[in-house]
Formats: structure tokens, C-alpha cells, sequence
């Protein structure tokens, strides 16, 4: 069984990614607004996988015997500046996401929950994969600095092409 630390740990997570859903749902509408389909695209996919990580928490809530409770989720900005500004706040609260996935996994470790452990790994990995790849789409951007036609060329043939 969990115990009632970790179980607030999971819960405060679980709102975690899925206000993370709602921010990438907003970028994507902030990219619709702007004809960029791809950038819009790439976001609400975005938005699916934060939706799955709070599911995959909810699971293992459930599987240990334990309560979910839903917490409130705040209203994300409506407005997020040009492409590159916006992958920087993605990158910006990414590293938020890591510290607080981080946190959890050190109160599973002190309390000596193995299980927790392990089903956190999953996370620890994901947010190092997320890091990446929005550290190497910023970098992309920032080549095409300043021209229209490099961020045109993003929207079309980089991030409207994610699977
Ligand atoms: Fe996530
Ligand atoms: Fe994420």
C-alpha cells in the first residue's frame, strides 16, 4: 500500500501533467490562431502525452491500493509570443516537471518504496527524453533566427511530421 505521503506526492503529479495537458493545449491553440498547423499539431500531441503520464500515475495510485483526488487545474496563459518564445516556456516548465518528478522519487527512495521507485523510473527517463527534444527543436529555431521561412520550414517539415 502506498503510504499517505506518497500518495499526496502521486495526487500533486497527477495535477502536475495534467495542467501541463492544458499549457500544451493552449499553445496549440495559440498556434492555430497563427496558421502554424505543424507547431499546433505537435502541441496537441503534446498535450495527449501529458494527459497518458497522469493516467500511467493514476495507475499505479489504483494498483497500490490507494485514492486519487483530483486537484484543481489553474488557467494557462493565452498569449506565448513567437515560436522560439514558446519552446522556451516548454523547456522552462519541462524543468519544473523534472524537479518535481525528481522530488517524488526522492521521498519514494527515503520512505524505501521499492515499487514507487521503479514505476517512477518510467518518468525520470521520459522527462530526460523531453528535455532533448525540445533543447534540439530551440536550437533548430534559433538557426532559422529571425527568418519567417525557417520557422515555416519547422512548422511544415519538423514538428507537423511527429508521429
Ligand atoms: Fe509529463
Ligand atoms: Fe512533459
Amino acid at each position: 500500500m502506498l503510504s499517505k505521503s506518497l500518495q499526496n506526492g502521486f495526487n500533486d503529479q497527477i495535477q502536475k501533467e495534467f495542467y501541463s495537458s492544458y499549457l500544451y493545449l493552449a499553445m496549440a491553440a495559440h498556434f492555430e490562431s497563427q496558421n502554424l498547423s505543424g507547431f499546433a499539431s505537435w502541441m496537441q500531441k503534446q498535450a495527449d502525452e501529458e494527459r497518458s503520464h497522469g493516467m500511467r500515475l493514476w495507475q499505479h495510485v489504483y494498483d497500490r491500493d490507494g485514492k486519487v483526488e483530483l486537484k484543481a487545474i489553474e488557467q494557462p496563459p493565452a498569449e506565448f509570443g513567437n515560436p522560439l518564445e514558446v519552446l522556451q516556456k516548454v523547456l522552462e516548465h519541462e524543468r519544473k516537471v523534472t524537479a518535481s518528478v525528481n522530488a517524488l522519487y526522492a521521498l519514494a527512495e527515503k520512505e524505501g518504496d521499492v515499487a514507487a521507485q521503479i514505476w517512477l523510473q518510467w518518468f525520470v527517463n521520459e522527462q530526460v527524453e523531453e528535455e532533448k527534444i525540445v533543447v534540439g527543436l530551440i536550437e533548430k529555431l534559433k538557426m532559422a533566427a529571425g527568418q519567417a521561412f525557417g520557422a515555416l520550414f519547422m512548422d511544415q517539415h519538423v514538428l507537423g511530421q511527429r508521429k
